[in-house]
């Protein structure tokens, strides 16, 4: 089903550019502040998740996302020397392993467009958290590249990945990413990951109300029983230029019952803290969780925020970190590395910038889509530093 047309007026200044990245510590003692994995911020927080942005480019262009009004062919993305090189990306990971970090997801933007990235994933897997086992290093992708690059993403130690797909429906799906690209070929390049053993593969279904929301029990329907974790993720206001609207989001509790209809499905207990979807696993006849069928997850965003515990932080492709989805400042530790600050300094500020931390923009949001007062400023694009 097409889309309405929605009048809205998009600031056509870039403010990525804008020297407005908040100033982290320049001369510190080395020993001031050794890093030790027990990091917390203003609100207790830890620090367990790093979401690594390595390409603001992307050959979709999904309306909740990049809308092609806004990303014109000659939209100003960033010059090559902007990005982190592989080698800077590495530097910073590495301290914010020692500060405690578990995760580390690279993100985009599509990720696979950034060439060579198998060189970079080999560089981050050989990283050791503070308790010397390996980071769970993962990919967030649209699929598009995945059957080609399946191989060569495994070989050089990712451990798995996670797909975008919004519908199963090719026309829908096409309407979705608007460059008319095929669904199949994004279901082979999930078969290609399985096949190369990238898992467990997750797959996130962002649902728009009138857009995509027809493809949630053709989704569900799909993946039980297929090994592949689908999650329905509940449509958010970050950025400044998808329109968002409350009336457009599907809340998880509609996309948890609509599946009842016709699938029995039972709360699950979270993995770990900090989880962003709630988890739903297929019943069997007794009513207990039937592992063949799998599970399903819900995130709720909007509804239901999860801030309270939110560890995650996200280093944007030109090297600032942003510690909300929702900021619209980063913290630029690229001029840190490429000045000739000690691997001490660059752990000392990250130290610095976690522990002043108190963002929690989705609880002050409000769950009827209230936008809490803000500063005033255009959040960034989710684009810009990964979803
Ligand atoms: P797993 O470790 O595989 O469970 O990944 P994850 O759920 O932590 O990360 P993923 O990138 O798969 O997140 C899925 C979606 O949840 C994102 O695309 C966002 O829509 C949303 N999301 C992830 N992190 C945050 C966050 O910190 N805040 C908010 N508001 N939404 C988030
Ligand atoms: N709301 C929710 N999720 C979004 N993503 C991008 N934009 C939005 C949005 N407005 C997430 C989707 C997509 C990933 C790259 O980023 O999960 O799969
Ligand atoms: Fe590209 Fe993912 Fe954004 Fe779609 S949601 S435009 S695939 S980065
Ligand atoms: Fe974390 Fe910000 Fe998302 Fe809340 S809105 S969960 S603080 S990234």
């Amino acid at each position: 089903m097409p889309e309405k047309t929605q009048q809205r007026i998009v600031p056509l200044i870039d403010q990525r550019g804008k020297p407005h990245t908040i100033p982290v510590p320049k001369v510190i003692d080395d020993g001031q502040l050794q890093a030790n994995g027990l990091l917390s911020d203003a609100r207790g927080r830890p620090l367990r998740d790093l979401r690594i942005s390595v390409t603001d480019r992307c050959n979709f262009r999904c309306s909740y996302c990049m809308p092609k009004d806004v990303f014109t062919n000659d939209y100003p993305y960033l010059p090559h020397a902007s990005l982190l090189t592989f080698e800077e990306i590495t530097r910073i990971a590495r301290q914010f392993v020692a500060h405690g970090v578990q995760k580390i997801r690279l993100t985009g933007g599509e990720p696979l467009l950034r060439k060579n990235i198998e060189l970079l994933i080999q560089q981050l897997s050989s990283l050791r958290t503070t308790d010397g086992a390996a980071l769970d290093l993962t990919l967030t992708t649209n699929g598009s590249l995945l059957t080609r690059k399946a191989a060569a993403l495994k070989a050089a130690g990712l451990q798995r990945i996670t797909v975008s797909l919004d519908g199963l429906d090719d026309s829908v799906f096409r309407a979705m990413n608007d460059v008319d690209f095929p669904v199949q070929e994004v279901l082979d390049g999930i078969e290609a990951a399985r096949a190369v053993g990238l898992g467990p593969i997750k797959v996130n279904m962002v649902v728009k109300r009138g857009t995509n929301d027809n493809q949630i029990l053709p989704m569900a329907r799909h993946f039980k029983g297929s090994g592949v974790v689908l999650r329905f993720i509940e449509y958010m206001d970050v950025g400044a230029t998808n329109g968002w609207r409350m009336n457009d989001v599907v809340p998880s509790a509609e996309v948890v019952k609509r599946l009842q209809q016709e699938l029995t499905l039972i709360p699950l207990e979270a993995t770990q803290p900090g989880e962003t979807a709630q988890r739903w696993g297929y019943a069997d006849a007794s009513g207990q969780h039937d592992k063949e069928a799998g599970e399903i997850g819900v995130i709720s965003s909007v509804t239901q925020a999860f801030c309270s515990d939110c560890n995650r932080a996200r280093l944007s492709t030109e090297g600032q970190i942003y510690l909300c989805l929702f900021a619209s400042q980063g913290h630029n530790l690229r001029d840190l590395v490429r000045g000739d600050c000690t691997d001490a300094q660059l752990s000392a500020a990250i130290s610095h910038i976690w522990t002043g931390r108190s963002d929690r923009y989705s609880e002050l949001r409000g769950s009827e889509g209230s936008a809490p007062p803000g500063d005033g400023q255009r959040r960034v694009e989710m684009s810009y530093i990964g979803g």
